[in-house]
């Protein structure tokens, strides 16, 4: 297995394949009365969220209690960050109390790579700015895998904000690795520079047209218009967003009943998805958190258990 998991450029298809079938074990657990193992006992894992998050911070936090590690959550507000002090200092301090693993979500594209070359702890990125989110794309890849059977030659959409999105940067190389055909759907606006050139290299599909796509998925990803990292006017206004590329109701009825649909939170419901889609037979939002759980609990023991505390 790799050292960190900063990307998912780091794990090969049958890493990935050994951490879903470790996650299938550990999503076991999760339906125990006690859900502990004993796999990390006497490692530390800190949690270091400088950007909110509610799913990923407290499932990176239940998978390391499961395992039976102490884990420490640190966040920006409330930590010495803000009182000016460097990302720098902030984890060689916290890793000088010998801390095992380090999971770290920052606003800053790159963040976890820089930090793994300035600590010896295993780092785990939990989200770098607009460029990668692994375990987001593991435990997506997993919870479709999980319903679909194998994603070989599946069609995937990937639909919204794409721009601002690790979620999807993660997701289509995880995704494109396990043999899905995956196309992306956002406005131009919202369409990253430089996506035809990336898409004819990576392997996957670009269109602007959601109605053309919808019939024919196997599955589909909205993700989140993330207007806190928006300084201009990239849409005219919410209604023509969700008119032109937001799961409606009216949309709901094209894709086909089995088609699962992914959302990896938090939704802003009635913009990029309608209620109706949300909470449908069909939804796998909260398999999605679920998963995330499992996929966590399966990284961290990889990257940690028989490490060799440094
Ligand atoms: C995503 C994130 O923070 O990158 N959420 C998550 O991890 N569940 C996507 C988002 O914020 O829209």
């Amino acid at each position: 297995m790799t050292r960190h998991l900063l990307s998912i450029d780091d794990l090969s298809v049958e890493q990935i394949q050994e951490i879903f079938e470790t996650a299938a074990e550990m999503h076991d657990v999760q339906r125990r009365e006690v859900k502990k193992l004993p796999a990390l006992r006497g490692r530390t894992v800190i949690n270091m969220f400088f950007e909110d998050s509610t799913r990923t911070r407290s499932s990176f936090e239940i998978a390391g209690k499961w395992l039976s590690a102490d884990v420490i959550n640190i966040s920006a507000k409330g930590s010495s960050a803000s009182k000016g002090e460097s990302l720098r200092d902030t984890v060689l301090t916290v890793c000088a109390m010998g801390v095992d693993g380090l999971v770290i979500r920052h606003p800053a594209s790159g963040a976890a790579q820089q930090v793994s070359e300035w600590v010896d702890a295993v780092v785990v990125n939990a989200g770098d700015g607009m460029h990668e989110h692994p375990t987001q794309a593991l435990l997506d890849a997993y919870t479709l895998e999980r319903r679909l059977g194998s994603l070989e030659g599946r069609q995937v959409a990937i639909v919204g904000d794409l721009t601002h999105s690790r979620v999807f940067r993660s997701g289509v190389k995880c995704l494109t690795k396990l043999g899905a055909e995956v196309t992306v759907v956002a406005p131009p606006t919202l369409m990253p520079s430089g996506i035809d050139e990336w898409s004819r290299t990576a392997g996957f599909e670009v269109n602007y047209d959601l109605d053309e796509v919808l019939p024919k998925a196997d599955a589909v990803m909205m993700l989140r218009v993330q207007k806190e990292r928006m300084s201009g006017g990239y849409f005219p206004s919410p209604r023509e967003y969700t008119v032109g590329y937001g799961l409606t109701r009216e949309r709901l009825a094209q894709l086909k009943p089995d088609a699962p649909i992914c959302h990896p939170g938090p939704m802003n419901r009635g913009l990029e998805i309608a209620a109706d889609a949300a909470d449908a037979a069909q939804s796998a939002v909260l398999e999605q958190v679920s998963a995330g759980v499992a996929i966590r609990m399966s990284v961290l023991y990889h990257l940690l258990a028989g490490e060799e505390t440094p």
